[in-house]
C-alpha cells in the first residue's frame, strides 16, 4: 500500500517535524515502501483520498498533529494511521489534564499548578522554588523556563502565555532526568539526560554539544526495570497506544515523578527514541517499519 508520512504542520514544533519526517520518509523508502511526504493543510483529507493513500505515518509534533486533530480526521475517513488515537493523543499533548490522569491512577508526578490569573502565583510560591513554567500544549520544551524567584516567575508566566493561553508552574524536581521510549507494548532502555543548561531545553535538545545522553542509562537493573513498568503505566494510563515517550525525574531518594508524555516523539538524528531503540539492537529503518506497524494494531 501507499504510505503518507504527515509531517511539518503548523504547530512551534514545524521545524523539528520536518527534521523527524524526512528522516522517516527516508527509512521507508530505502526499504521499498512507497511512501510521501504530505505536509498537511485544510485539504489534507481530500489529498489523502484522492492520493490513494492506504495509511498514514503521522510524524506531526506538536498542536493539530499531536493532539488528537489530525487522528480524529483520519478517523472519519477511516484511514489508519500510526501510533495513539484522539483521547492518548489529546492527554498527551495538555501536560495539566495528563498530570490529573496519572494522579487519579495513583502514578507519581510533581506538584504543580495552573497560572490563570495573578493570585494563583502565589500558590505556585507555595510550592517552593525552583519551578518550571511550561504552556500547557508546546513541546520541545518551547516557552519552558525555570524560575528561581517571584520576579522571574511573573516574567516567565507572561512570556509562556505568549505560546498558550494555559501556562503551569510545577515545582522543580532536584535529581536526574530519564527518559523511556514505549513501542508496541514494550518498554525500551532507559536514557539518563545530562546537561550543564538550567534544564534540558531546546538548545540542550537539539543544538548544544554539552548534553550527554547515558544509554544504557547506569541504573541497576530492578531500579530501570521498575522506572520502565512506571512508564508503561503512565503510558497506559492516558490511553496512548502504539509508540511514544516517556520523560520522568528522579530525586535524590530515588523516587520517581513523571514529567510528560510524548504520543509522537521527535525521530531526529538528536532524538531519544532512535537512541534506545540502537541500544536495544533496532536500527533506525527496524524502527520506523516497527511504528508503521503500529497502523495495523
Ligand atoms: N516534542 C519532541 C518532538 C519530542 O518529544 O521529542
Ligand atoms: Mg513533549
Amino acid at each position: 500500500g501507499k504510505v503518507a508520512v504527515l509531517l511539518g504542520g503548523r504547530a512551534a514544533e514545524r521545524e523539528i517535524s520536518l527534521k523527524s519526517g524526512s528522516a522517516v520518509l527516508a527509512a521507508l523508502l530505502r526499504q521499498g515502501i512507497d511512501a510521501h511526504a504530505l505536509d498537511p493543510d485544510e485539504r489534507v483529507l481530500e489529498h489523502l483520498r484522492t492520493g490513494g493513500f492506504d495509511r498514514a505515518f503521522i510524524i506531526l509534533h506538536g498542536r493539530g498533529g499531536e493532539d488528537g486533530q489530525i487522528q480524529g480526521a483520519l478517523e472519519t475517513i477511516g484511514m489508519p494511521y500510526t501510533g495513539s488515537g484522539v483521547l492518548g493523543s489529546a492527554l498527551g499533548m495538555d501536560k495539566y489534564r495528563c498530570k490529573l490522569a496519572w494522579t487519579g491512577c495513583g502514578l507519581p508526578t510533581a506538584a504543580s499548578v495552573l497560572l490563570r490569573t495573578d493570585a494563583d502565583l502565589a500558590v505556585a510560591e507555595a510550592l517552593g522554588f525552583p519551578l518550571m513554567i511550561k504552556p500547557v500544549h508546546e513541546g520541545s520544551s518551547i516557552g519552558m523556563a525555570r524560575v528561581e524567584d517571584m520576579a522571574s516567575l511573573a516574567d516567565a508566566w507572561r512570556a509562556a502565555r505568549g505560546y498558550d493561553a494555559l501556562v503551569l508552574a510545577e515545582r522543580w524536581i532536584h535529581g536526574a532526568e530519564y527518559t523511556c521510549a514505549v513501542l508496541r507494548g514494550e518498554a525500551l532502555p532507559m536514557i539518563r539526560l545530562e546537561t550543564p543548561h538550567a534544564f534540558y531545553d531546546f538548545e540542550a535538545k537539539y543544538r548544544a554539544d554539552s548534553t550527554r545522553y547515558h544509554c544504557p542509562c547506569g541504573l541497576p537493573e530492578a531500579e530501570e526495570s521498575r522506572l520502565q513498568r512506571l512508564a508503561l503505566d503512565a503510558f497506559e494510563a492516558t490511553g496512548a497506544s502504539g509508540w511514544g515517550r516517556v520523560d520522568l525525574m528522579v530525586d535524590a531518594s530515588e523516587e520517581p515523578f513523571l514529567l510528560e508524555i510524548n504520543t509522537v516523539p521527535g525521530m531526529t538524528d538528536h532524538s531519544l527514541v532512535p537512541m534506545a531503540a540502537r541500544v536495544a539492537g533496532l536500527d533506525f529503518d527496524t524502527l520506523v517499519l516497527g511504528i508503521l506497524e503500529t497502523s495495523l494494531d
